[in-house]
């Protein structure tokens, strides 16, 4: 969709009223600076008391990366500036980021988890905020701001957190279930596979952004372990599934094949399957006996931006989304996972979660604001060169879901997510106005009309 085009009016519209929202209603400023965009702009009251009006780091990513497609990156430099000024200093938390924060007269008040379900601290947001600098340094070329002493410190203390001592062997990053976009019990405690990409992208960034040798080395000697942790932990293939089933258990030793003792019987029947013959991705968790087969849609998106996988292995991903566009895509794009957690299962592992019911929320209901992970992935794999055909049927489909989304989204008043298996609806306790909602169409619409932008993701190639 180049910038010539002209847009049908009920596109226009749809946009304009977005970038009205966004810079109107959600962008908010502390004293002489942009703050960034609250969650969402509630008229309930219900809502309202909730934390929506908060400004969370993971909700600005889409803010920022579209801000920074606009040219506009002294916004952009602010919210970095103001989140890391709230990094933690407490023993237990010390270099983290908060998960979200508001701003008052003459403070910002962050939330290290002491206001959360489980009292549980966001581990995306310290991931995604040298992802965000180092997108800024390109889209900017402000070498100043990324090599000041503020800067540099911050990265290093984050970089001391992700590299700390801990009680295992592997490169993983282990949290506590509700520690990133997916914030209440849903069974993804442990080494979460969006929480491992993204700590691959911010491994990748810190090695990237800091100026001091030897913590840069020691970020790309991680990344590069992790890298190939995740490539032969986590991937799945039909023939791999078919040679886990063989794979002999109680093995004792490093030479064990099977290191994580998972019974054959522990693969679900849904699985081969949803593979067919050419599709691949990467599971949504490994832990001993229990390796979670969900498919999480931003955890596999990502890791194509991130190039966590080589070319053909990215094209085994988008061919297995195509296969199962209905379940993935469905009426309104995209599942946050596949599929959801059912019957005794959600009883027991979301704890009776009335918000989380299957097909709901978190546990496979349908996200809006994740269609722009998918053209982003889409466009990073064609900027790769990856297959022509595939791409082309992709952009056909990308277009097509954007459209959609222009007609439906300003309607139904920009919800957060929808629910449904069969017929998808708007979620009765889904939150309106929601801001990564409408930004992510206008973000969307950004990649698709100028494919290069997503080149500020990418984590290639060492300036
Ligand atoms: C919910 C979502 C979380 C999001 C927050 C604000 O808690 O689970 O991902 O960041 O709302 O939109």
């Amino acid at each position: 969709m180049p910038d010539s085009v002209v847009l049908p009016a009920t596109l226009q519209t749809a946009l304009q009223t977005a970038e009205q929202l966004l810079w109107d209603r959600a962008l908010v400023r502390y004293h002489d600076q942009w703050a960034g965009a609250i969650a969402a702009l509630p008229e309930d009251q219900e809502l309202a008391a909730a934390n929506y009006r908060e400004i969370f780091i993971r909700d600005n990513v889409p803010v920022m990366l579209y801000l920074l497609l606009q040219g506009k990156t002294d916004v952009v430099r602010d919210f970095l500036q103001l989140s890391l000024s709230l990094q933690s200093q407490a023993l237990q938390t010390y270099g983290i980021l908060p998960t979200s924060f508001v701003c008052e007269e003459t403070h910002c008040v962050a939330d290290y988890g002491q206001r959360a379900i489980g009292r549980v601290v966001s581990a995306d947001p310290s991931l995604w905020w040298p992802v965000l600098l180092q997108a800024y340094r390109r889209a900017s070329h402000d070498d100043a701001f990324v090599h000041s002493p503020t800067v540099q410190q911050g990265l290093q203390r984050l970089l001391a957190f992700l590299l700390r001592p801990v009680f295992n062997q592997n490169p993983l990053l282990e949290v506590p279930d509700g520690a990133f976009m997916v914030g209440r019990p849903l069974d993804v405690a442990g080494a979460p596979l969006e929480i491992q990409v993204l700590l691959y992208g911010a491994l990748r960034a810190c090695g990237q952004l800091l100026q001091y040798t030897e913590a840069a080395n020691a970020a790309h000697v991680q990344a590069r372990r992790l890298r190939q942790y995740l490539c032969w932990h986590y991937w799945v293939t039909p023939d791999r599934l078919r040679r886990w089933q063989q794979w002999p258990t109680e093995e004792f030793g490093d030479r064990s094949h099977n290191p994580y003792n998972i019974q054959p019987i522990a693969i679900p029947d849904w699985v081969e399957p949803w593979l067919g013959e050419s599709g691949g991705y990467f599971l949504g968790n490994i832990r001993a006996g229990r390796p979670d087969f969900r498919f999480f849609s931003l955890g596999n998106l990502l890791a194509i931006v991130f190039d966590v996988l080589p070319l053909n292995q990215q094209g085994a991903i988008l061919r297995l989304i195509l296969q199962n566009e209905a379940q993935i895509l469905g009426q309104v794009p995209l599942r946050l996972c596949y599929p959801a957690l059912t019957g005794s299962a959600w009883k027991i592992l979301t704890g009776c979660d009335p918000k989380n019911q299957p097909w709901s929320y978190h546990n496979g209901g349908s996200w809006p604001s994740l269609l722009w992970y998918l053209s982003a992935a889409v466009l990073h794999y064609q900027q790769r060169g990856g297959d022509r055909n595939l791409c082309q049927v992709w952009l056909n489909k990308l277009q097509h879901y954007h459209t959609q989304q222009c007609e439906q989204l300003p309607g139904d008043e920009w919800p957060e997510y929808y629910e449904g298996q069969d017929s998808v609806q708007i979620a009765t306790r889904a939150c309106r106005y929601q801001t990564w909602t409408f930004t992510g169409l206008l973000l969307n619409h950004a990649l698709l009309s100028q494919p290069q932008g997503i080149q500020l993701l990418s984590l290639r190639g060492l300036p």
